[in-house]
């Protein structure tokens, strides 16, 4: 697939330390692209300097075939949405959506219907006339949205742009921002410190850790086999068992020795907590490892105490050691 945005051996450093240590990757035209990575690995800086508001010690930024290296924020075809909307407070819903074309010199019959448009994309179209003082967060949310899509931007930067919402809006918001983004073909760059939102959202994630990137593949990939040890951490719950990696969606409990071709370990129950569609188990074993492993709601619970055999199967073993 034909790339548009190419980073290469990009490079960054504050006085401090190395913030963005050699960074190169290639976001697919049209693709879900996530940056996911720990508070203070460097997500921000990389946004930063493609959009022009802070620039590499050393590297590249191609957008399209175009260097970007150098230009002005607004020369570059990139928008950014950011975590705090950064609306204009004195300008309506409408007005905040029209800035960009206003600004570009576009007139006011040509700007109207593409207003108009972005209202109805996002749902606004009944809000469009308020301050965003009078707009719940998830509207502010989708006007700044709307605000960095109505100038057709061959990039568009979403830097946590969901992580002032309450969860289930968050949620609610999170499909809307997929469709929206498939309905509209534009390439998306978002970053997020939540696996979930990477996952569920992305066509494609880089795991970035301390400035470097650890793995660059699917959700599906970097889940199902992890590159690192921190990549297998970071994205979800990991249970060591001797070095090995088992999720704990994985791991079985069961009473009675289990068939030969899994691997199994005696343990003892410390919990139990019953999450709804099933039980959450803690156990330990003779070692003292703790194994957390998931059963269906319907089995005869297990009690704290209990003696018990934790097993897998190979297959479902994560091709990295502890
Ligand atoms: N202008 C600056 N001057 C000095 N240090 C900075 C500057 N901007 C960022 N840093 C430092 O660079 C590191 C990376 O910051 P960055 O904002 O890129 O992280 P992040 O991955 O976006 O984190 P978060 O998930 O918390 O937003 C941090 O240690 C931060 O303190
Ligand atoms: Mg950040």
């Amino acid at each position: 697939m034909e790339n548009a945005l190419a980073l290469t051996a990009l490079n960054k450093s504050f006085p401090s330390h190395k913030v963005v240590d050699g960074i190169s990757l290639n976001v697919p035209k049209g693709c879900f692209y996530s940056l996911l990575g720990p508070s203070g690995c460097g997500k921000t800086t990389i946004l930063r300097m493609i959009a022009g508001f802070a620039e590499p010690d050393s590297g590249d930024i191609n957008l399209n075939g175009k260097r970007l290296n150098g230009l002005r924020p607004y020369e570059r075809p990139v928008t950014t949405v950011f975590q705090s909307y950064a609306l204009f407070p004195h300008l309506t819903a409408a007005q905040n959506i029209a800035f960009g074309l206003e600004r570009r010199g576009e007139k006011p019959a040509e700007i109207a219907p593409k207003v108009k448009r972005m209202l109805e994309l996002v749902g606004l179209e009944q809000r469009a006339d308020r301050l965003p003082a009078n707009l719940s967060g998830g509207e502010k949310q989708r006007t700044a949205l709307a605000r960095a899509l109505v100038v057709e931007p061959e990039l568009l930067l979403l830097d946590e742009p969901l992580s002032a919402l309450d969860p289930a809006l968050r949620k609610r918001v999170r499909l809307e921002l997929k469709q929206l983004q498939k309905q509209l073909g534009i390439t998306f760059l978002f970053i997020t410190h939540d696996q979930e939102e990477a996952l569920s959202l992305s066509d494609q994630i880089a795991v970035m850790n301390k400035g470097k990137i650890e793995q660059i593949g699917t959700p599906q990939e970097i889940y199902l086999a992890p590159a690192s040890r921190f990549v297998a951490g970071f994205l979800g719950a990991v249970n060591w068992v001797d070095g090995i990696g088992i999720r704990p969606e994985s791991t079985r409990i069961s009473r009675q020795k289990p068939d030969p071709t899994a691997k199994s370990i005696t343990a003892k129950v410390v919990t139990s907590t019953f999450l709804g569609d099933c039980f959450h188990i803690e156990t330990t074993t003779e070692k003292g490892a703790a194994i957390t492993a998931q059963v269906p709601f319907n089995e005869e619970p297990f009690a704290p105490g209990e003696s018990v055999h934790v097993y897998w199967h190979p297959a479902d073993e994560l091709p990295v050691r502890e």
